[in-house]
């Protein structure tokens, strides 16, 4: 255990560093044991103590117990708040309605952000386990719940380690990730106006606990959805002559749609078009009055997602048009709000890769693919550097395998004290890289 004793000196060196110049890896300041022990590891191993990781794990089974949905996590943002009483962290709230943002550190730059989002998925939850969810057709089944108990972990390790902060750290508790673009409705408040950077983190079911991933640039595609309406004429089935058949119509476009990607994207830059509802009539033989069909549409780009957008209304009206039907096309941008694509900053990526590495170790940092899904952290992207890493919580021994919104989705809680440091450790290391004692 030379390791641990080595770490446990140098947390104390860690205390009182303030005295001194900022601590450098592998060289730890007061043994001769010259057993390597970064930052990321001391704070790794400081949530990993009993006490705190039993603190991690109930914050994490409360939240999970009472799913809330976007802009509806008023318990959560209640538990949050009380949370940071208990620390005596200084917070702000409402941010766009239950968000909270919280302060450690001097007040003074460079001001770095961390982010988790709160909200849960309208989802009846499967697992049958001690802390399933108590609220019916509600389900953390995305993680939100060990993303905020993994930022309170973060709060409490930044709080310990205060005087270490060479400028200040905001934590921002973020509702309505799950489509009603929360972080969008965030910045509209300015609260992050004089943040320069944020880091974010997702749990990752396809990776094992233990290890992290990321890419730098693109991580996440843009995306969007449509919901149409084709309106014609409705009558008895038997005379197609007396009506206007929307069916059809409708059928046109759907077909049309799947030109889109085929035919006019470029084959190395991703789309996609999918069609999730048709809805038309419920007889044998009437023909509806209307059909309503919808679906999303992604882009590795988000140019790519308004010219999927434009084209997208264009055919369906005319199809429509050309079939002697109406037609109406939603993008519902009020309440549903595109997402932008979510683009990694190289330098921030590199940063917090090299973070990772002290913190779980070099093999244990993966390449991430690039993948279709979407974040809504892609709007602080677009406004700041920022970077999102993926924290493995699988562990098939314990059946954590599942995917994200599976309502059999069961994340290792492992992994909670390995997001708290890795958010202590990727602040305390880009404020020491920014503040102007920094060389
Ligand atoms: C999986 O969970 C078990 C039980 O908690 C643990 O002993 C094991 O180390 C975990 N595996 C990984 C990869 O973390």
């Amino acid at each position: 255990m030379a390791a641990s004793l080595s770490c446990f000196l140098f947390s104390f060196y860690l205390l009182f560093s303030s005295f001194f110049p900022p601590p450098s890896c592998g060289a730890p300041a007061v043994t001769t044991t010259a057993m390597p022990c970064s930052r990321a590891e001391v704070l790794l191993q400081e949530a990993r103590a009993p006490e705190f990781f039993d603190w991690l794990k109930g914050v994490r089974r409360r939240i999970h117990q009472h799913p809330e949905l976007a802009f509806k996590e008023y318990k959560t943002s209640e538990l949050i708040r009380s949370e940071l009483d208990a620390l005596a962290v200084e917070y702000a709230w409402p941010i766009a309605k239950t968000g909270v943002i919280a302060s450690i550190g001097s007040g003074e730059g460079p001001r770095f952000a961390l982010r988790a989002d709160m909200d849960a998925l309208a989802m009846q939850e499967l697992v049958d386990w001690e802390y399933k969810s108590m609220e019916s057709g509600k389900m953390h089944a995305c993680g939100h719940d060990a993303h905020v108990a993994m930022l309170l972990g973060a709060a409490k390790l930044l709080q310990s380690h205060k005087n270490d902060l060479m400028g200040s750290v905001r934590l921002l508790f973020q509702p309505a990730e799950e489509g009603y673009a929360g972080a969008y409705h965030v910045l509209q408040e300015g609260v992050l106006e004089d943040v320069e950077a944020i880091f974010g983190m997702h749990v990752d079911p396809t990776i094992p606990t233990g290890t992290v991933s990321s890419r730098p640039g693109t991580f996440l595609a843009a995306s969007a959805r449509f919901l149409a309406t084709i309106k014609g004429k409705g009558g008895h089935a038997a005379a197609p002559h007396t009506t206007i058949d929307p069916v059809i119509a409708a059928s046109f476009a759907i077909l049309g749609l799947q030109q889109l990607v085929s035919r006019e994207s470029d084959p190395l830059e991703s789309m996609v078009v999918s069609v999730g509802i048709v809805k038309a009539g419920d007889a044998y033989n009437v023909i509806p009055e209307s059909v309503t069909f919808g679906g999303t549409f992604r882009s590795v780009t988000t140019e790519g997602l308004y010219i999927l957008l434009s084209r997208i209304r264009e055919i369906i009206q005319m199809q429509a048009t050309a079939h002697r039907c109406v037609a109406i096309v939603d993008f519902m941008e009020k309440t549903l709000k595109p997402y932008p694509a979510t683009v990694n900053d190289e330098e921030m990526y590199k940063n917090a890769k090299k973070v990772g590495e002290d913190l779980v170790g070099k093999g244990n940092v993966y390449l991430s693919p690039l993948a279709m899904g979407a974040e809504d952290f892609s709007f602080y992207t677009q406004r700041m550097p920022s970077t999102v890493f993926n924290v493995g919580t699988k562990n098939e021994s314990i059946g954590a395998s599942y995917h994200l919104h599976s309502p059999y989705f069961f994340l290792d809680e492992q992994a909670l004290p390995i997001g708290a440091a890795f958010h202590a450790a990727v602040a305390l290391s880009y404020l020491d890289g920014h503040s102007d004692f920094s060389t």
